[in-house]
């Protein structure tokens, strides 16, 4: 159990080896099944959404505390569908696409600036904060547009804190009011953020653009929520967008870098369909995104092998059966997409990097994938930033494809690190240079 909440890899790879698709583990107190197998995990989703709060002891304590008591995250039944239908209905298709130039551009601006280091070339390079910096930019520019997107960097900062926060072990985590504390200041800069929001959505309110790609405006004038309600949402839309996605980035560098035929594959798709090899490229259609199909399959199989979280939680909140086994109420039910997506029963060879196993695949290899790759979840708290996120890795990747030749610094992805969100241990450094000029 310890390790579970420390360490969670390996002792899942273990538990699942050793048990097979679902355990059950416990102490005097808490109960906890551990889901790892697909069809299991089919059965636990496919449950009425009433057969399940999100809150238990163990979760409760600091998510709560960052996210906010009406974020969508921590929020069950009507309140549930209301906040998330609410921000659904503000995620629309059209919107998304119209962020693909928006993307593409602030990766060429990471890009800029990396090539443009005076210490490039003196040693490995660790694109970890880099992409940080340009996901947070994203973020903000997709929910309240250019002129918030300017301040990424200040909202980065007051995010660090409270991301280090529910990272940490549940005792420190335990509600208190003392001023000078790790919690103090974390709550200090949850009031910086909710100031940022709340002038916002009282611009919106004051001077209505009009602006059919504005996130926040749709919230405020569709008028379901309140608006403290519209700021929990949208913090909890940064918090949840912002560093599971930069993770998820920092994955997929390493395994595309280690690949060198899959980065020259990037490169030459990401030519045809971008334009302007090497990067230069002029105004891109929404489309494109839709035609770098190696890029998606790329970030489909990264995603497949590191997740950005390792684990879910849920509570039973009736007595149910799962896998054969009965479940009693109020037992913790730890799912893994980890343990999903790496299980032999559903890929061939689960541990090799291959983005060409969703290319075409058998009709049953295909049924038993989409059963198996489960990294946004399922089921009433499927992540709400999917298309978002898969958005944002494939065209960052294939523009740094485009642009950047990256030798890795050892031959295997690190080990990974992180309870809540899952990244590489010692970030994402390699040797940077920039692609040479007149060769493909
Ligand atoms: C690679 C990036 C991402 C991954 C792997 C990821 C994964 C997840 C997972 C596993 C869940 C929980 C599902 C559950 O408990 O059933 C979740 C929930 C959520 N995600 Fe993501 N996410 C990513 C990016 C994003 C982005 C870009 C956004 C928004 C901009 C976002 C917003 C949310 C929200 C709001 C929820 C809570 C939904 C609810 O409770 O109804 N995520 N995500």
């Amino acid at each position: 159990m310890r390790q579970i909440l420390s360490d969670p890899a390996p002792v899942l790879d273990r538990l699942s080896a050793t048990y097979g698709p679902i355990c059950g583990l416990g102490v005097p107190g808490v109960r906890l099944a551990v889901i790892g197998g697909p069809a299991v995990l089919r059965e636990m989703f496919s449950h009425p959404a009433d057969s399940f709060r999100w809150g238990h002891r163990f979760n409760v304590v600091g998510v709560q505390f960052v996210v906010g008591k009406e974020s969508m995250i921590v929020s069950d039944g009507e309140d549930h569908r209301r906040r998330r239908g609410s921000v659904q209905a503000a995620f629309t298709r059209r919107r998304l696409d119209q962020w693909v130039p928006m993307i593409l551009e602030r990766a060429d601006v990471a890009i800029n600036e990396v090539l443009s280091r005076r210490d490039l070339g003196d040693g490995p390079l660790d694109l970890a904060p880099v992409v940080r910096r340009l996901i947070i930019g994203v973020t903000v520019h997709a929910f309240f547009g250019e002129r918030l997107a300017q301040r990424s960097d200040e909202i980065a900062d007051l995010y660090e804190r409270s991301q280090h926060f529910i990272e940490a072990p549940a005792v420190q985590q335990l509600p208190h009011p003392l001023p000078f504390t790790n919690r103090a200041r974390v709550r200090r800069d949850l009031r910086a953020v909710n100031a940022i929001i709340d002038a916002e959505i009282a611009d919106r309110r004051a001077n209505p653009s009009g602006d059919p790609l504005d996130i926040l405006e749709a919230l405020v004038v569709d008028d379901t929520l309140s608006d403290s309600e519209i700021r929990a949402q949208v913090r909890t839309l940064i918090g949840a967008g912002y560093d599971t996605t930069a993770a998820a980035l920092s994955w997929l560098l390493w395994c595309a870098a280690l690949s060198p035929d899959v980065w020259q594959r990037l490169r030459e798709e990401a030519d045809a369909v971008l334009g302007g090899a090497g990067g230069s490229a002029g105004p891109v259609d929404p489309g494109a995104l839709a035609r770098l199909e190696h890029a998606q399959r790329t970030v489909r199989e990264s995603l497949r092998l590191h997740p950005a979280g390792l684990i879910g939680a849920r509570v039973a909140a009736r007595e149910m059966e799962l896998g054969g086994c009965r479940i009693r109420m109020g037992t913790l039910l730890v799912w893994s997409p980890h343990l999903a997506g790496r299980d032999p029963d559903h890929w061939v060879e689960p541990l090799r990097f291959d983005p060409d196993r969703f290319l075409d695949p058998a009709p049953e290899q295909k049924a038993l994938s989409e059963l198996a790759w489960i990294p946004f979840g399922r089921g009433p708290h499927m992540c709400i930033g999917f298309a978002l996120a898969q958005m944002e890795l494939a065209l960052v990747i294939a523009r740094m494809a485009q642009r950047l030749d990256l030798a890795p610094i050892s031959d295997q992805v690190p080990h990974p690190v992180g309870m809540v969100v899952n990244r590489p241990t010692g970030g994402a450094p390699f040797w940077v240079t920039s692609r040479p000029v007149g060769i493909g």
